[in-house]
C-alpha cells in the first residue's frame, strides 16, 4: 500500500513540474537579467569593506544599480541537470541586493529573542550549513526534538522541513524566529527590532517597495539560502566523463584522428579528463556507485540532480524507542504517512553528521548498517527498505561513493553586519 501511494504521488509530481516547466519563464524577458552561477563566492562575499558595516558603505552598495538587476541563475555541471526543478524564483527573484541582506539576517543573533541564536548557531557554514549535534540547541539552550537539516541546495525544495509543512523557503524561514525553542522570538518584535537597526532599515526600504516586513525578511533570507549551492563533486567529474566516453565510444578509439577530424570534440574530451583528474574518485567510491545505483537500491529514493525524490518514506527511524515521531503523517493525516519522512540530499553530507531526522545514527558507516538491516520494522515500514546482505567491501564502498558526492561549498562572508 504506502509503495503504491508514494508511487502515484511521485508520478503526479513529476506531471506538475513538467507541467511548469512548459509555461516556460518569458514573462520577464523585457526586463535586464544577469547570468550569475550560484554556487560562487561573489555572490556572498558581503558588501566590500571590513569590521562593522556602515552606513555609508550600504548607501554606496544601494546606489550601483547592478545590485538590484535580476539574477539568471546557472547551476554547477553537477547540478545542472537539477535546473527543472528549481523553485520559487518567480515570487521571489534573485537579486544582489536580496541576497546580501538575506546573508545579514542569517548571522544576525538580534533576529532571536535574547540576542543570542541565529540562523548559523544550527545551520552552520562550519559544519557543512547543519549542526554536529543530535539535535541544536536554541535560546537558554533548550533543545528541539530533530536535527538540523542543511541550509544548502534548497533551491531544488518547494516543501521544508522534515516534514515537509512550509510549502516555500521563505515560509520557513519564519519559522524559527517565533519557535519558542529556537529563536524564541515573535514576529512583530522581530521586526521592531530590525527597525531599530539603521543599516537593516535602509536595505529593506530600497530592496522592497513595501520596506520592512517580516515578509520581506524571510524574502531576503530565501534568497541567501538559494545562493548556497554545492560544487561540482568528483563523482561529477566521473559520470560525465564516463557518458562522454559511451557516448563517442568510436571517435575516441583514434584520439590522434580525432584531433585532426573534429578538434573541438577532442578539446572537450581533454577538459573532461583534465577536471577528473583534478577531482579524483577511488575504484572504491565508483564500486560504490554501482551498489549505491544497483543491488543496494538506494536511488530508488535518493535520486536527481540532488539525490533526493522530496518525497515521504518511513525507515523506521526512532521505531526502536517508546514515541516515534510521526512525521509527516502529523499534517497529512495519511496513514501510509506514519513516521515518514522527506528523504534528505546526499550531497556534502559527509560533513553533517549525526544523521537522520532525530540524529540518531552517528556516522556515515552507522546509516549504511542501518539500511544493510532493512532499516527498522514496524507496520508502515517503506516496500523500498528491506535487508540488503551487503558485505563488508560493498558497505565500505558505499559510504566511500557518498563521500565522492562532496563538492565545495561558497566561502560565505560571516561578519559585516550593520550596527
Ligand atoms: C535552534 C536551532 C535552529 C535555528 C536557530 C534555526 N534552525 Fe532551521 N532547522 C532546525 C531544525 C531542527 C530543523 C528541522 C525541523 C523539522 O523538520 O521539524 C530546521 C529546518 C530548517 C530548514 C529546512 C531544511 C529542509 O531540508 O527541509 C531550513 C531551510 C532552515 N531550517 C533554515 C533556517 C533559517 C533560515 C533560520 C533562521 C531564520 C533557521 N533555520 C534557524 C534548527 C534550527
Ligand atoms: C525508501 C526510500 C529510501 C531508500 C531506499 C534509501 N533512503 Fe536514505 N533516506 C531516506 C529518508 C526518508 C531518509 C530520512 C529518514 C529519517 O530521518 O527518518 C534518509 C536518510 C539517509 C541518510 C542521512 C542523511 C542525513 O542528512 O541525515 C543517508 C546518508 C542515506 N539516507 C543514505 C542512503 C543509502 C546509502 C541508501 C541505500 C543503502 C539509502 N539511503 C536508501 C530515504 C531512502
Amino acid at each position: 500500500m504506502p509503495a503504491v501511494a508514494s508511487r502515484i504521488t511521485a508520478a503526479m509530481l513529476l506531471m506538475l513540474v513538467v507541467a511548469r516547466w512548459g509555461v516556460g519563464d518569458s514573462s520577464s524577458s523585457a526586463l535586464e537579467r544577469e547570468v550569475v552561477v550560484l554556487g560562487s563566492d561573489e555572490l556572498v562575499d558581503g558588501i566590500p569593506g571590513d569590521g562593522v558595516l556602515t552606513l555609508a558603505e550600504i548607501e554606496t552598495w544601494l546606489s550601483d544599480r547592478r545590485n538590484h538587476v535580476e539574477l539568471d541563475p546557472r547551476l554547477p555541471i553537477g547540478l545542472a541537470p537539477g535546473a527543472v526543478e528549481i523553485e520559487g524564483l518567480r515570487g521571489n527573484p534573485l537579486t544582489r541586493a536580496k541576497i546580501e541582506l538575506g546573508r545579514q539576517l542569517y548571522f544576525d543573533s538580534r533576529l532571536s529573542r535574547d540576542h543570542t541564536v541565529s540562523c548559523a548557531t544550527c545551520h552552520n557554514p562550519n559544519h557543512g550549513f547543519a549542526d554536529d549535534s543530535k539535535v541544536s540547541l536554541g535560546v537558554d539552550n533548550q533543545a528541539g526534538g530533530r536535527n538540523s537539516p542543511v541550509a544548502y541546495n534548497r533551491i531544488f525544495s518547494a516543501n521544508q522541513f522534515w516534514d515537509g509543512r512550509a510549502a516555500t523557503l521563505e515560509e520557513q524561514a519564519l519559522g524559527p524566529i517565533a519557535n519558542p525553542v529556537e529563536m524564541a522570538n515573535t514576529l512583530q518584535a522581530c521586526v521592531d527590532q530590525l527597525a531599530t537597526i539603521n543599516g537593516y532599515h535602509l536595505q529593506f526600504e530600497r530592496i522592497f517597495p513595501d520596506g520592512l516586513t517580516i515578509e520581506n525578511v524571510a524574502k531576503a533570507i530565501a534568497c541567501f539560502e538559494r545562493s548556497l549551492v554545492t560544487e561540482t563533486a568528483p563523482w561529477d567529474h566521473y559520470a560525465r566523463l564516463t557518458s562522454f566516453k559511451d557516448a563517442y565510444a568510436d571517435d575516441l578509439e583514434y584520439l590522434d584522428e580525432l584531433k585532426v577530424d573534429d578538434p573541438e570534440l577532442f578539446e572537450e574530451y581533454q577538459q573532461l579528463v583534465a577536471a577528473s583528474e583534478t577531482n579524483p574518485i577511488s575504484d572504491s567510491a565508483i564500486r560504490g556507485s554501482e551498489v549505491f545505483f544497483g543491488k543496494a537500491n538506494c536511488s530508488v529514493c535518493h535520486n536527481g540532480a540532488n539525490f533526493t525524490d522530496e518525497l515521504y518514506h518511513n525507515l523506521g527511524v526512532g521505531f526502536d524507542g517508546d514515541e516515534p515521531d510521526w512525521g509527516r503523517f502529523e499534517l497529512s493525516e495519511a496513514e501510509a504517512d506514519r513516521g515518514a519522512f522527506k528523504t534528505p540530499t546526499l550531497r556534502n553530507v559527509e560533513q553533517t553528521a549525526p544523521y537522520m531526522h532525530d540524529g540518531s545514527l552517528a556516522t556515515l558507516a552507522g546509516v549504511v548498517d542501518w539500511y544493510d538491516e532493512g532499516g527498522h520494522h514496524n507496520e508502515w515500514l517503506s516496500e523500498e527498505i528491506e535487508p540488503l546482505e551487503l558485505s563488508d567491501r560493498e558497505k565500505a564502498d558505499l559510504v566511500e561513493f557518498i563521500k565522492a558526492l562532496t563538492g565545495r561549498l561558497p566561502n560565505v562572508e560571516r561578519g559585516r553586519l550593520p550596527e
